[in-house]
């Protein structure tokens, strides 16, 4: 196993980290907001959590990004375009969500407010990282949406 191999099968595997975390994150901080719920020291820490895998994906990324061969296929073929382009800025676009997500949520001092905050970033960023995976699986067909390389 050379470091690409190792790197892209962690970078692989920690999506369902980061996914399982962020579901979760985003039903709680639904039910705090909808319900009216007190804001605890666990879903400030859930949401810490959610943060940190997001931040440790992107450094896999970061990495793979630059020794993938699938970052050097041309952009004018779409598998070429959505490694080169797609991936890295709908995910960044995503983990910056998430950043400022936890960010307000520790600035804002009302509960439910928080929790508001919490749902509105995190969700956005579901969708998208979401949105990213189902454009992997059309623009690449040797991906599909739960394998793990
Ligand atoms: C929450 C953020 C992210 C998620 C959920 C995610 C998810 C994935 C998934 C599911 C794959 C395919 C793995 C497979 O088929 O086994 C992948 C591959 C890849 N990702 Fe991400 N990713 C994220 C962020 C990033 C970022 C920020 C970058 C770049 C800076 C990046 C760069 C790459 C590259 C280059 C590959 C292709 C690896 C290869 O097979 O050579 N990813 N990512």
């Amino acid at each position: 196993m050379n470091f690409y191999q190792i790197l892209k099968s962690a970078h692989s595997g920690w999506r369902y980290i980061v996914f399982a975390l962020l579901v979760i994150a985003v039903i709680n901080a639904l039910s705090g907001w909808l319900g009216k719920k007190a804001y605890t020291e666990g879903n400030r820490k859930l949401n810490v959590f959610t943060l940190i895998s997001a931040h440790i994906q992107l450094l896999f990324g970061l990495g793979l990004y630059f020794i993938s061969p699938l970052t050097k296929i041309a952009s004018s073929e779409p598998i070429g375009r959505y490694w080169k382009m797609e991936h890295i800025s709908m995910m960044i676009l995503a983990i910056i969500l998430i950043t400022i997500g936890n960010s307000r949520s520790k600035k804002i001092a009302d509960s439910v407010a928080k929790h508001k905050a919490v749902a509105i970033f995190f969700g956005l960023a579901l969708v998208i990282i979401v949105g990213a995976i189902f454009m992997m699986v059309k623009a690449d067909p040797s991906r599909t949406f739960f394998g793990v390389s």
